[in-house]
């Protein structure tokens, strides 16, 4: 375990501007300070809580500012933005990801101290995010010529394409508060409808940069962003009405409560991200030291703060020793330390501590073990716990921990861990670790219909992100991907006349004399 020890080294994040109406704005208001889950160790060996910047804690009026900036940038879907042709919308995004690289260490930094994301897996947030955005480019370049031709059907003659739905109000979560936010944000934006980002309080600190790279580079009111309370801000955009879509990433008893609040539930598009509990079935001709890796990484990456982490681990009684002796021996073997000296294991967010012994408490109580030996909490850090083993009555059992526990049960008959994921409510994705090919097709040509991903002798996981993220269940509405997401924020649409030589005609000025902007050609490669 490691602290910081030199003081000069901690940030000075002072987010004191958002975006609205393309520019950045001052705010003189009240601010929310955010202290890091790093400790400062003093010369007498006392620990010191770390303050690293602030955020706006606007009020209702500022972001009915923003929202009517962004109402007047659709313009009820006449506006610039909207009718702008992907090629001339492209070079803003160009001119964003340029913006944005100028950031990059900031952006780092900013990740590294507020949620103690290792120095690696920050730089991989940040590089992530700036390939998704590039790819996301060249798809849209490739529907759009997709898209060209006219098509002929008896006597109608059509063009079909994607239009955008409207305003879209985006929400993302702490554990990758750049890379899945703009997950929603950049092919919202890229599919011409207009966006505002309310960042989350823990990971608000990016948005300090990433405001930086906005301001003057968007259209006014096509991107803006929020700083502020949930409860006070949110309420006034979602009760407005005007929001399209909500793309949320998060738990589900949020984006219910949110969600209730939109006054014309028909006209509310969702795309949610939400909870999951993945599951691992280790099976009894499972190898041992590539199931260990692999559910070493897939429980307890990033402390195991991942949506995508495996939660519970269903482990075959055959390989039970094997299997409990090589696992625990490698999750005591994993470094912890500060994030920026890229160790395995750092140290929490002070908020999630309490919930994490919540669970621990209650699976002790009633009658797991912690069978590895994890070295004594201090502070925030929380070192990872195996527990084993686990029963149906625990709350760890049901309860998504994101966080360094992982929960093992044993069983014998493969029909106990396939009635769990019959039964529970998440659907994201599980794991399957064995050989046999008879008994893995059995499983895959169902699970397949229970979860929206199954991975073979592999830890779940989104990416590459060229691949369909989603779920079932309760874990998702919608699907994201470089492709997918750009046809979930946008509607097919179509215009089409009879084909008599009249209307021919007149489609032909349209397109190929250029005249409208959707039905003309333009040269994208
Ligand atoms: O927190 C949820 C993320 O979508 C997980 O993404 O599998 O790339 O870490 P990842």
């Amino acid at each position: 375990m490691k602290f910081i020890k030199d003081s000069s080294s901690i940030p000075v994040i002072d987010a004191r501007e958002y975006i609205v109406g393309g520019k950045k704005v001052t705010w003189d208001g009240p601010m929310q300070e955010i202290f890091s889950p790093l400790r400062l160790e003093k010369d007498d060996g006392s620990l010191e809580i770390i303050k690293i910047g602030q955020f706006p804690l606007i009020d209702e009026d500022a972001a009915r500012a923003i929202l009517k900036s962004t109402v007047d940038a659709y313009e009820r879907g006449k506006g610039e933005w909207p009718c702008m042709s992907v090629k001339e919308r492209i070079p803003y995004f160009e001119r964003f990801i340029m913006r944005l690289r100028e950031q990059r260490e900031h952006i780092i930094q900013a990740l590294v101290w507020d949620i103690a994301k290792s120095t690696k897996d920050a730089t991989s947030e940040f590089d992530r995010t700036i390939q998704y955005i590039e790819e996301s480019i060249e798809e849209l370049r490739k529907l759009e010529k997709s898209t060209e031709d006219v098509m002929h059907v008896g006597n109608v003659i059509a063009k079909v394409k994607r239009s955008p739905y409207g305003i879209v109000f985006c929400m993302g979560p702490y554990n990758y508060p750049m890379n899945e936010t703009f997950a929603t944000i950049i092919p919202a934006i890229l599919m011409g409808n207009v966006v505002i980002v309310k960042p989350p309080k823990r990971g608000s600190m990016v948005y300090k940069y990433i405001v930086d790279a906005l301001d003057g580079t968007f259209p006014p009111g096509v991107f803006s962003v929020l700083f502020g309370r949930g409860r006070t801000i949110v309420e006034p955009i979602m009760k407005s009405g005007e929001v399209s879509i909500f793309g949320f990433i998060g738990a589900h008893n949020t984006a219910n409560h949110i969600n209730a609040m939109h006054p014309k539930p028909n006209r509310l598009k969702r795309v949610y991200g939400l909870d999951a509990k993945n599951m691992a079935i280790i099976l009894n001709d499972a190898d041992i030291d590539e199931t260990v890796q692999e559910c070493l990484a897939g429980t307890l990456s990033y402390n195991g703060q991942r949506c995508t982490a495996l939660k519970l681990l269903y482990l075959h009684k055959e390989k039970q020793e094997e299997f409990l002796r090589a696992f625990c021996q490698a999750v005591d073997c994993l470094p912890a330390g500060i994030p920026q000296e890229d160790p395995k294991i750092t140290p929490l967010p002070d908020e999630r501590l309490a919930f994490y012994q919540g669970l621990l408490q209650d699976a002790l109580e009633k009658g797991a073990k912690v069978i590895n030996e994890p070295a004594l909490d201090v502070e925030t850090y929380f070192y990872p716990k195996v527990l084993f083993p686990v029963t149906k009555d625990m709350r760890i059992f049901k309860e998504e921990q994101f966080g360094p526990l992982v929960p093992i049960v044993p069983f014998e008959d493969i029909e106990e861990p396939i009635s769990v994921i019959l039964d529970t409510e998440y659907g994201q994705q599980c794991s399957i670790f064995g050989k046999d090919p008879d008994t893995i097709a059995e499983l895959v040509d169902f699970l397949v219909n229970l979860v929206g991903r199954v991975n073979l002798n592999t830890q779940c996981q989104r990416g590459p992100d060229i691949l369909p993220f989603t779920g079932r269940k309760d874990s998702a509405v919608g699907t994201l991907s470089v492709k997918d997401a750009l046809l979930t924020f946008s509607l097919q649409t179509v215009v089409s006349t009879k084909a008599d030589e009249q209307n021919k005609d007149l489609f032909r000025e349209l397109g190929d004399g250029r005249r409208s902007k959707y039905l003309r050609k333009d040269i994208l490669f």
